[in-house]
């Protein structure tokens, strides 16, 4: 019996991955015009990384991770997510000695056991973004900013944009306590998960999937009235400039993040488009994030979207690569000759297809038809003797004569 892949782990194959390497090359692109730099971290980190940064109490780590024992007895983990493995890197590395204010994007598959589902997967991939160094609101805005830019490029206006403040370690301790003492009140109409999370993680009650926790917590109070003077000036600092640069977004106060090292603003992306699984992209500041991780005292944000539902919001689009020229031959004088022209296009950069396998010109017609070849080019007998063939524009099946030349036909190529 053959073997399959494992569940929840994707295979992307020709007609889907053109789509994923335009996501890339536009996210390079904008992010590189926004002064972020590319880094590429291993795949797998010591366990204790995760756990310390992400928060123990968080389903992440509680339940999702794939860690396990490697043969010199260390415990590993797989990566759920980006931001942990570039800042122990930042911190290893001492990149903030190069440039007080770091930007760093990055790209690759990450791993969480959750249940596989539309959008959602074992294996999924983001591609993130992070700075270090900048404490002032502005940055935050603008790495908003880029993220707009970002989806802006890809042509979505699909996914809007929707931020909030969790606060800091002076004034979040005085919400949540407001928070839990309203859930204590509430505990009856409450599921488990969420009477458990009271104790470890109250803000995740606001999260609850489950219709009852969202009845019983539709009129809990909002962190934002619960900010402390820095937080909440922070904060509408953050609106101002998205407003003066026309950036849309809404205030969602019952967003809370699935990860713990976040503090003051968050933000998500989110659509209608995808089912239960709406947050396309996401991130936060992360102040302490660096400290806690052994680093030196700097303030930091970023965010990661997942490829996959990028790759979803565009799936009515095709991207495969249709080929420049499709040259049909009839016998083997003539594949030679084809062969020859073909490997001199391709030489100057034009994508060129034929049959290898000596099939009719019928045939082949109807491959250089299915492929979408934009130009057709047929050598038979009288094509060799002559040596000028006819150069065919599928699009409207206008003709023109040309020689059986390389630079004739790739002017001919580029110029339509
Ligand atoms: P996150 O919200 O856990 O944040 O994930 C970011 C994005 O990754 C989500 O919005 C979603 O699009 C995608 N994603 C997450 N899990 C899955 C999954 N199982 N299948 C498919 N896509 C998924 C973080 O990971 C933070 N590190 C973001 C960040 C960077 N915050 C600051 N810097």
């Amino acid at each position: 019996m053959a073997i399959t892949g494992i569940k929840g782990f994707n295979d992307i194959l020709p007609g889907e991955v053109e789509k994923w390497q335009r996501i890339e090359a536009t996210a390079r692109r904008v992010f590189e015009i926004y002064g972020f730099s590319e880094i590429r971290v291993p795949i797998m980190e010591k366990t204790e990384l995760f756990s310390r940064s992400i928060g123990d109490a968080t389903d992440i780590v509680e339940k999702e991770m794939y860690s396990f024992t490697d043969k010199g007895e260390n415990r590993v983990t797989l990566r759920p997510e980006g931001t942990a493995g570039v800042m122990r890197s930042f911190i290893e590395q001492k990149l903030h000695v190069l440039d007080p204010v770091t930007k760093l994007y990055y790209m690759g598959p990450m791993f969480r056991y959750e249940r596989p589902q539309k959008g959602r997967y074992r294996q999924f991939h983001q591609i993130g973004a992070e700075v270090v160094g900048v404490t002032n609101p502005r940055i935050d805005a603008q790495v908003l900013i880029m993220l707009c830019h970002f989806f802006q490029e890809l042509g979505l206006t699909e996914p809007t944009l929707q931020i909030n403040s969790l606060g800091c370690p002076e004034c979040r301790p005085l919400y949540r306590a407001a928070l839990k003492e309203y859930l204590e009140q509430r505990r009856e109409e409450l599921c488990d998960d969420c009477r458990r999370r009271m104790e470890t993680n109250p803000l995740r009650a606001l999260d609850c999937k489950v219709p009852g926790c969202g009845v019983a917590t539709k009129d809990a109070p909002s962190v934002l009235d619960h900010l402390c003077q820095g937080c909440d000036d922070h904060f509408a600092a953050v609106r101002r400039h998205l407003d003066v640069t026309k950036t849309p977004y809404s205030v969602n106060h019952r967003m809370v993040r699935g990860l713990d090292y976040y503090t003051r603003t968050t933000f998500e992306l989110v659509t209608g488009l995808l089912g239960s699984q709406s947050a396309v992209a996401a991130g936060g500041r992360y102040d302490g994030l660096i400290e806690e991780l052994g680093g030196p005292k700097l303030p930091g944000i970023g965010f990661a979207m997942g490829v996959e539902r990028v790759a979803l919001l565009l799936s009515g689009e095709g991207f495969a690569r249709v080929p420049d020229l499709f040259i049909a031959a009839h016998g083997e004088a003539a594949g030679d000759e084809a062969f020859r022209l073909m490997t001199l296009l391709q030489g100057e950069g034009f994508r060129v297809e034929l049959d290898y396998e000596g099939k009719s010109l019928k045939s082949q017609m109807r491959r250089a038809d299915k492929l979408g070849a934009r130009f057709t080019l047929i050598i038979g007998e009288d094509e060799l003797a002559t040596g000028q063939g006819m150069l065919k524009a599928m699009a409207d099946g206008s003709q023109v004569a040309l020689p059986l030349a390389a630079s004739p036909l790739a002017a001919a190529l580029s110029c339509s």
